[in-house]
């Protein structure tokens, strides 16, 4: 039996005559961070959909702790301990960062009591303690998407999916969002993060699986895949190439 926490086998995706994902294929063992990068319209958000079921994938096979998962629903995937955040924020704006963890906690605390308990200790896990009575609006986008994986957090995962957790953040918050990621992990937490901030998923990742069109292009270390020819001409780019040619031949 694989001791692989999460397996993607051949999972295919349709949009009508657009092919989303196409066969696309990797596994990933307890305690690794897997960075998902490509292009945008790539389908990094799709196989996030696919393997927290928001779609149900129309090929491939998805398997979670040796239970296949892929025509399951939402909720069910959050239950068994997949828990993922969205590319585009969704925090409730009314309610304040508290009730918003809360949301996530009632899930394995139907009590009012004990979500409410189980939510100060995650406010305090993401350093919310002294906002606790604010209202999410008045959060910055920063805190915001912080608030947002909190409240996945209290849903208590074994897996977390996060879509672009560190796109439009500055220095210093992209920093505080990596020492985040490390935390989940040494909490037990298995990570794939999709990113574009190439400084935020670089140094963390054990491993990177490149999509372009739709199709897995590579899968390696970070250094094999900055390296990777296919990625430079997909994503990375000429401009990149070229720096990278010249650091090497400063070097
Ligand atoms: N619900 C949908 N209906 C139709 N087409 C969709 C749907 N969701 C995504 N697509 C298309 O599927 C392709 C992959 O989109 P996806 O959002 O997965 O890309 P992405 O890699 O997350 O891109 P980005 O980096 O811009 O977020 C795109 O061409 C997109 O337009
Ligand atoms: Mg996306």
């Amino acid at each position: 039996m694989s001791s692989d926490i999460l397996v993607v086998d051949n999972v295919t995706k349709r949009f009508g005559g657009l092919t989303a994902n196409a066969d696309i294929s990797f596994s990933m063992k307890e305690g690794e961070i897997i960075g998902l990068i490509g292009p945008n319209g790539a389908g990094k958000s799709t196989l996030f959909n696919c393997i927290s079921c928001f779609y149900n994938a129309d090929g491939g096979r998805i398997v979670f702790k040796g239970q296949e998962i892929t025509r399951k629903d939402p909720e069910s995937i959050c239950r068994m301990g997949i828990g993922r955040t969205f590319q585009i924020v969704r925090t409730f704006k009314d309610m304040n960062v508290l009730e918003n963890i809360m949301i996530g906690a009632f899930l394995r605390n139907p009590k009012r009591k004990d979500a409410q308990a189980r939510s100060e200790e995650v406010a305090n896990v993401f350093r919310f303690t002294d906002k606790l009575y604010l209202k999410a609006t008045s959060l910055t986008i920063s805190e915001q998407k912080r608030l947002e994986v909190a409240r996945v957090f209290a849903t208590g995962p074994k897996v977390m999916l996060l879509d672009e957790m560190m796109a439009g953040l500055n220095i210093h918050e992209i920093k505080e969002s990596v020492e985040l990621v490390l935390r989940l992990r040494e909490m037990g937490i298995t990570l794939v993060l999709v990113e574009h901030v190439m400084e935020g998923i670089m140094p963390i990742a054990n491993r990177i699986v490149v999509l372009d069109y739709g199709e897995k292009i590579a899968e390696g270390t970070p250094d094999e895949v900055v390296n990777n020819e296919k990625v430079i001409e997909a994503y990375f780019g000429k401009k990149y190439a070229k720096r990278r040619e010249n650091k090497t031949r400063i070097q």
